[in-house]
């Protein structure tokens, strides 16, 4: 079998999983969340490197010819290097893609403002990779961020609906707003936050539409995968899809059904 990876620091994955096994269904998937090291948001560059590289490196041993990075923190921090670095090394026929890229370069499409917010993790907003990816294919784009620190935890934990919850997000809203006023898209910049998106819409002016990353993905991998025939043969359609996670097997089945809309089942790994 010669399955897609995809990678998340722990659960958000999921959110873009399904989108792509909808889009997608006939390709065997295997996930790896890397919950007993989640969350990377507010870890070191050096850190969300080797984490991920350890990931990659795992999914290639599964035989993964093509690995995704579905989680912003690991693709602002990880990617180019292990693009450029380690895969001519490791095995130049094998592919990891992240879910910047593809979001930049459709982004733009959404506003008609050309004001864009975004909000993400710590390590994404500080990374500064979405301006710089965004102003390639939309040089008129001002792009306005704010780091959540506390909302994956928020959606790990289920505490979304709680009253702190409610003000932690309006928080974040009005600070993003008030940076920029004439914002009429906001981009959930991190796979954890679709799960979010009744809450933040309860606290937002109706005329800003919110942005999540699964579908954009989901279009840009099928359209990859158009494009690049040899990868497109290697992988195997059996239409599996297999859950791996670093933390508690148990614990991952039971919340994974909440990101991912099915029951799962997950086998645990050890990554080094
Ligand atoms: N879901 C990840 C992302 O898209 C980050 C979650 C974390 O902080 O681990 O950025």
């Amino acid at each position: 079998m010669k399955p897609i990876g995809v990678f998340d620091s722990g659960y958000g994955g999921l959110t873009v999983l399904k989108e792509l096994t909808q889009k997608l269904p006939a390709y065997d998937y295997y996930y790896l969340g890397d919950n007993a090291r989640a969350p990377y948001g507010s870890k070191s560059f050096d850190t969300v490197y080797d984490y991920t590289l350890q990931a990659v490196r795992w999914f290639f041993e599964q035989a993964c010819p093509l690995v995704i990075l579905a989680c912003n923190t690991a693709s602002a921090k990880a990617l180019r290097s292990i693009q450029h670095n380690d895969l001519p090394k490791i095995d130049p026929e094998k592919r990891v893609l992240g879910v910047i890229r593809p979001t930049a370069e459709v982004i733009g499409d959404y506003s008609n403002s050309k004001h864009i917010g975004l909000f993400g993790t710590e390590g994404t907003v500080s990374s500064n990779s979405y301006s710089l990816e965004i102003k390639k294919t939309y040089p008129d784009v001002q792009l306005t961020q704010e780091a959540c620190p506390g909302w994956v935890n928020l959606v790990e934990n289920k505490e979304y609906d709680l009253p702190e919850s409610a003000c932690e997000i309006k928080m974040h809203i009005d600070r993003l707003l008030e940076k920029d006023p004439k914002i009429d898209v906001i981009l959930l910049a991190c796979t954890h936050y679709p799960l979010l998106e009744n809450e933040i819409y309860k606290h937002m002016p109706d005329k800003i539409q919110l942005i999540s990353q699964g579908e954009i993905v989901a279009n840009s991998l099928e359209n990859y995968l158009h494009r690049n025939t040899d990868m497109e043969k290697r992988l195997t359609k059996g239409g599996s899809r297999t859950f791996f996670t670093t933390g508690d097997p148990g614990d991952f089945s039971e919340k994974a059904t909440f990101f991912y809309g099915e029951n799962v089942k997950a086998s645990r790994i050890n990554l080094i």
